[in-house]
């Protein structure tokens, strides 16, 4: 059978992640969360103080980037693969409300997305990947045989990513997750180097009324009408 590359783009909390986790085990394919890089970048970013809510030192971002080295590694075969942020698997502190309140800003250095867009294309060169993110569709794999483009309410967004905190014993305020997902949205729309967009020929999937199984058939009877 012929190996597709499938991006999935959009706003925050739309679910990318989650169909595409499923997609990539229905079709063994690798599944790769962008978002975890730039995501990484940040927690390097706090930890070194380079950011923070009274400073941004933009320079010493750019002066640091040749030691930031982000990996994917599997604990064992059957797992799936954690981040790692210079040796050190990071999954779960790049997940925190904080991570997120600086990660757009992050995100929007140009010199940071040439820099991991060129890791994302290596990753993807032998086809079989399913990559969700923002650009993905757009600037990462403009090739992908099957695009597709999910969007929700802000409100069915934030609750979900509320929930999801919760669960995760993050003490977190709904109205705060809300602010968070609008403010991200904002500055990864309007950022000048690849703002989240719907490329042209993406396929929109909008889940505010849908369940996950739903979505999951409805994507992956697109996969293989490609395939
Ligand atoms: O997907 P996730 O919500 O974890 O992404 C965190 C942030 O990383 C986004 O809000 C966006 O600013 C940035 N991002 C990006 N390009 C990608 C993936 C994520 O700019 N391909």
């Amino acid at each position: 059978m012929k190996k597709i590359t499938i991006a999935i783009d959009g706003y925050s909390s739309t679910g990318k992640s989650t169909v595409a986790k499923q997609l990539a085990d229905s079709l063994g394919y690798v599944y790769v969360d962008s978002g975890a890089m730039y995501r990484a970048v940040t927690l390097f970013a706090l930890e070194n103080n380079i950011i923070s809510e009274n400073y941004f030192d933009e320079e010493k971002l750019l002066k640091s980037l040749p030691e930031i080295h982000l990996e994917f590694r599997k604990k064992n075969p059957l797992e799936r693969a954690d981040i790692y942020l210079n040796g050190k698997n990071v999954e779960k502190d790049i997940r925190t409300m904080h991570v997120s309140e600086f990660v757009s800003p992050i995100a929007a250095v140009h010199e940071v997305r040439v820099k991991l867009v060129a890791q994302q294309k290596m990753m993807g060169a032998a086809k079989g990947v399913v990559m969700d993110g923002r650009d993905i569709g757009t600037v990462v794999f403009p090739d992908a045989e099957l695009k597709i483009f999910m969007n929700a309410s802000s409100r069915q967004r934030a609750q979900r990513r509320f929930l999801e905190l919760y669960s995760r014993g993050e003490e977190v305020q709904f109205d705060d997750v809300l602010k968070n997902i609008e403010a991200r949205d904002h500055i990864d729309t309007t950022r000048s180097d690849s703002p989240l967009v719907k490329a042209q020929d993406a396929i929109e999937v909008d889940n505010s009324e849908m369940n996950l199984d739903d979505q999951f058939h409805t994507v992956l009877q697109l996969a293989k009408d490609r395939i």
